[in-house]
């Protein structure tokens, strides 16, 4: 198959430039675009035949179940049995963005979209590009993010094409997203709001809205079974080996140095993802800062995007520094760890 790229500037589109990838979608084809966290590989939400595409191009597994986007708040009512008031609240207060919020389905979702649950994600991207295409579809949008199942997710027009070149029909190239890392997925169809997936929007400003919020065990901790199904997997995982180090800066820079001395890899074999504040400390190795230490934002926003770097370079492993978990911190931290296989040093 060949890959149509449709470039288009965020900032400065018209409807137009989106009505063939609209087609497509409505014809059941699949078209990659992005969303202001990370690219997403979108099909008709409500067709089971364009929805088995999606798990096709990414090889992922039937049991991980996908997020319905939709394009006005109250597009949610017809997707889900009921919409309680700490929804309402949430909704009001973070959608349009990236956060994906768990209830009950209505029959209208196809079962392929759960993955068998009997519960449904749904977000409201807040795009410009997401948005013009998901209204012009006129269908929710199912969109995972758009890379091969278990890579990084992409975050660049780049990114997306290296993955799905010749599996999709189409590639929006609208830039770089603006977040970097997925949304966070709050479980609200039990007794108490659950986040299963920390990401663009932190459990803090959550608790501000909704009160009592609780988190996965899983979300750090490799050995406990999480709730949602797609955190089972191995995920954002680079080529190379990583590993994680964790402590304060001084401890993190010493331990990586004494790796890195020990190690027997030549200098362009051994990635080190840094921060502003460290990246002049170390002997040996490629150094990339993802930012500062106190703009956990762009830290986000450069995370996936290193990893690929290094890979692209082709080291056989990648040194990362920890970082604190508050606010996105708790989501850099979850994505690291999974990207290292739950490999980590503790200072
Ligand atoms: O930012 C995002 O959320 C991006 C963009 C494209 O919107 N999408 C994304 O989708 O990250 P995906 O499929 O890569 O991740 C969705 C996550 C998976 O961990 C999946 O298991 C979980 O949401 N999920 C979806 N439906 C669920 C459900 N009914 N119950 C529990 N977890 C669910
Ligand atoms: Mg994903």
């Amino acid at each position: 198959m060949h890959t149509k790229i449709i470039k288009i500037d965020k900032n400065n589109f018209k409807a137009e430039d989106l009505k063939e990838a609209a087609s497509i979608i409505k014809e059941g084809g699949l078209v990659a675009f992005p969303t202001e966290t990370v690219y997403g590989l979108g099909a008709n939400g409500l067709e089971k035949s364009s929805i088995k595409k999606i798990y096709k191009a990414k090889g992922r597994p039937s049991d991980n179940p996908l997020i319905l986007h939709i394009g006005k708040k109250d597009g949610i009512y017809p997707l889900v049995k009921e919409v309680p008031d700490l929804a309402l609240e949430l909704i009001e207060e973070f959608w349009p963005g990236p956060l994906t919020i768990i209830l009950e389905k209505s029959d209208l979702v196809p079962g392929i979209i759960t993955g068998g649950l009997e519960t449904v994600a749904i977000r409201m991207p807040q795009h410009p590009i997401a948005r013009r295409l998901i209204e012009l579809s006129g269908v929710p949008i199912a969109a995972p993010s758009a890379n091969i199942s278990g890579k990084p997710s992409p975050t660049s027009g780049r990114d997306v094409i290296e993955d799905m070149d010749g599996k999709i029909a189409a590639v929006i190239d609208g830039g770089p997203t603006g977040i970097g890392l997925e949304s966070t997925v709050l479980d609200l169809s039990g007794e108490k709001p659950m986040v299963l997936r920390p990401g663009g929007i932190g459990i803090e400003e959550l608790r501000r809205v909704a009160g009592d919020v609780g988190q996965d065990d899983s979300i750090l901790d490799k050995d406990k079974l999480p709730k949602s199904p797609g955190q089972k997997y191995r995920h954002y995982a680079p080529e190379a080996e990583m590993v994680v180090f964790k402590g304060s800066l001084d401890c993190i820079i010493e331990s990586i140095n004494d790796y890195v001395k020990e190690s027997p890899l030549e200098d362009e074999k051994i990635g080190i993802m840094a921060t502003d504040e460290s990246k002049d400390h170390y002997s040996k190795g490629i150094v990339k800062s993802l930012g500062s230490r106190e703009d956990k934002r762009t830290i986000a926003l450069n995370l996936f995007k290193t990893i690929r770097e290094f890979d692209r370079i082709g080291v056989d492993v990648i040194l990362s520094e920890g970082v604190k978990l508050d606010d996105i911190g708790m989501a850099i931290m979850n994505r690291m760890m999974k990207a290292s296989g739950g490999k980590s040093i503790d200072c």
